[in-house]
């Protein structure tokens, strides 16, 4: 059973979900359901994945009751406008086929286009319709929060992004925790890059657990919400596996010096590059 983050505005989220990014719809629905067997109840899904449709089948197919799953979706830029925003949720709703989201979130803030203040807006507004429970974003930078708060007074609840060994990007987390917002992470092993690192051997070999354990167990006692991807049953039953041991102040001051900065990073900066449409 997943622990349990808390939001500024007093609802939950299991700090283990099952990503779904980059897993092919015809894979999903196995998947899902593989997931939602395993014990993982919160999935994390975005219009632009494409996978909607075969999450909301699995959901529904799954023995867990519909309302003990969190369910998090998100709003991709090419979507963003007032107007817009509202209309996309409602078809990631449909495709879904949830009543609400429990988590709304902008995907990411692509500033060049002007109109993350504006969705904001429109979420804050799907929010008062009860269409979404808890809102937030994603892949904003401290000063793209900051605009959000100054323009608005609404706090996101959450920040979902890019962090693991290699990138822990400490000032962002900061200035998250002062603002109460849940630092939510994506790859948050690294896509594999850091579990062959020696020191993460080294330490899962100590406490007979595996690399990917020992860094997803690292990023929950930190608080983080963590939605690490497979598309290979047997790992992501082993990422939900992470409990029952703690790491101590020598693997924390190892890990610690993982820290690569800016070089680390291994995704996309949709800030600087076209954004795909599919
Ligand atoms: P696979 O899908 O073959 O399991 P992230 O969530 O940081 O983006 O990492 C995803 C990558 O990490 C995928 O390539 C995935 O490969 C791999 N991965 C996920 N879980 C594990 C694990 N427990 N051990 C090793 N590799 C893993």
């Amino acid at each position: 059973m997943s622990k349990l983050a808390e939001f500024s505005d007093g609802q939950k989220i299991p700090q283990l979900g099952f990503g779904v990014a980059g897993i092919l719809p015809e894979d999903t629905q196995a998947m899902v359901e593989g997931a939602l067997g395993a014990g993982y109840l919160m999935i994390d899904n975005a219009s632009i994945y494409k996978n909607e449709v075969e999450v909301g089948r699995a959901l529904e197919r799954s023995d867990v009751a519909a309302g003990d799953v969190f369910v998090t979706s998100k709003v991709w830029p090419l979507d963003y406008g007032f107007d817009n925003v509202i209309k996309a949720c409602h078809k990631s709703l449909g495709d879904l086929r949830r009543e609400a989201f429990d988590l709304y979130l902008l995907h990411w803030p692509v500033p060049s286009l002007g109109l993350y203040v504006e969705s904001w807006k429109a979420l804050i507004e799907l929010q008062k319709q009860g269409l979404v429970k808890s809102i937030g974003v994603s892949n904003f930078y401290p000063e793209q929060l900051q605009k959000l708060i100054d323009e608005t007074g609404v706090v996101p609840v959450i920040n979902q992004i890019e962090l693991h060994p290699y990138y822990q990007r400490r000032a962002e987390k900061k200035f998250h925790d002062e603002h109460n917002i849940v630092t939510q992470c994506w790859s948050p092993l690294g896509r594999a890059t850091c579990l062959l690192d020696d020191a993460l051997v080294g330490i899962a070999a100590k406490h007979d657990k595996t690399p990917a354990q020992i860094v997803l167990n690292w990023q929950i006692e930190q608080g983080n919400v963590v939605i690490p991807r497979s598309r290979n049953m047997g790992r992501m039953q082993q990422n939900f596996d992470v409990y029952g041991f703690e790491l101590d102040d020598e693997d924390r001051r190892q890990i610690a010096a993982l820290d690569k900065g800016l070089d680390g990073r291994l995704g996309e900066d949709f800030d600087l590059k076209e954004l795909p449409n599919d």
